[in-house]
């Protein structure tokens, strides 16, 4: 009902706005003030140090947009942690007969906690022997149930099938794990993990700022691109899964062919796809935190833009390198290492829902699609 949308048009454009407050509340009672700073406690974990002491390798599992949400996560948890991590989708993970044991850490998400392929690589891990962690957005729900352990996010109730807050939620939740496994490994300093925990702690702020700047001017050209067959997303490192999470919102909510591609991989094939007018999406590194990086993306914007593409770059602020080949510029605020795709995501979810609207779909009930996947 239009009561239960609090005057927003669909769930989802309620579910985006409230993505700061995902982040805060995901965050909330997780962090005591230490001597060097903010120090990650989390309860639900207390005693359960065992768990992350003999693991020599992680394993996220997943599906959909969840699975972006551990592929963006992985990088902080092995460079926190540095425990080697792998990201796996969940229906893939079982059938392969991998190489897990007691030494294995298996961590799902999930937002429903009841999606079937993911629930049963849980049972499968537990059967191996390996210890399991569920990132959970429902109380109570099964996947959390089967596991050894469990982190919930705090996102609230999530009602459009698309996933949007529960998404930045768990990258959050994944955070705070990797600072505890890493301040429990000994890897991590209290001053460090205080560091992190700062930035994170500024980014519901951020998020409400790109929401506030961005919004109009993405939901504007999101209307000229209603006729648009395909649209393209590129990133690289922790922008890498931001793109994939932008394509797939794309494909669930407006039934537009799009792709995300690792921006390194464009030579290697996707760059035949460029042809005059295509639309890209490229997450472009902060040239701060990785001067290299940037300046490889950049020259990836210039071939696709000498090629003809119609290129929307989501750029830091200040970030002026990008400007002579952009048709269109979204800015995020500075953030630290590994926290941009947690500001970079939310234009891309604004465009989907925009360009979905211009359309005149339905956006919180897309054809084809559950919220909750129960079967296999
Ligand atoms: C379904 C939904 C997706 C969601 C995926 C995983 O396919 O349509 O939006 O990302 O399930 O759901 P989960 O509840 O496990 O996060």
């Amino acid at each position: 009902s239009a009561a239960e949308k609090g005057g927003w048009p669909s769930f989802m454009a309620k579910e985006v706005s409230e993505e700061p407050e995902a982040v805060a509340n995901t965050i909330r009672g997780r962090v005591h003030p230490g001597a060097e700073g903010g120090e990650v406690v989390i309860p639900e974990l207390d005693g359960l140090d065992e768990l992350f002491v003999g693991i020599r390798h992680i394993i996220v599992i997943a599906c959909g947009t969840a699975a972006y949400a551990g592929q963006t996560g992985a990088y902080a948890i092995e460079q926190w942690t540095r425990i080697p991590v792998s990201v796996e989708l969940a229906h893939e993970f079982r059938y392969r007969d991998p190489v897990i044991g007691d030494d294995t850490l298996v961590v799902s998400i999930s937002q429903s906690g009841e999606t079937m392929d993911t629930l049963m690589a849980v049972k499968y891990a537990h059967e191996k022997g390996a210890k399991t962690l569920s990132i959970c957005n429902t109380q109570g729900a099964t996947i959390p149930r089967e596991s050894d352990a469990v982190i919930y996010t705090h996102a609230g109730p999530e009602v459009a099938v698309a996933s949007t807050k529960a998404f930045v939620a768990q990258i959050t939740a994944l955070y705070l794990l990797a600072l505890h496994v890493g301040r429990v490994r000994g890897v991590l300093s209290a001053a460090e993990s205080a560091d992190h925990v700062r930035e994170l702690e500024a980014i519901p702020a951020k998020i409400q700022r790109v929401l506030d700047e961005e919004q109009a001017h993405i939901e504007q050209f999101s209307h000229w691109m209603a006729d648009t067959q395909s649209v393209l997303f590129l990133g690289r490192h922790v922008g890498y899964p931001v793109a994939l999470e932008g394509a797939l919102k794309l494909k669930e909510i407006s039934y537009i062919h799009a792709e995300g591609f690792a921006a390194g991989e464009l030579k290697h094939g996707p760059i035949a796809l460029i042809e005059p007018g295509q639309p890209v999406f490229v997450i472009v590194p902060s040239p701060r935190e990785s001067a290299e990086l940037h300046k490889k993306v950049v020259s990836n914007i210039q071939e696709i833009r000498a090629r003809g593409a119609r290129v929307i770059v989501v750029a830091e602020e200040g970030d002026a390198a990008v400007l002579p080949f952009a048709d269109e510029v979204l800015r995020i605020p500075l953030a630290g290492p590994f926290f941009e795709p947690l500001l970079a995501v939310v234009p891309l979810h604004i465009f989907a829902m925009g360009l979905a609207n211009a359309k005149g779909l339905d956006v919180d009930q897309p054809r084809n699609l559950a919220k909750s996947v129960t079967v296999e």
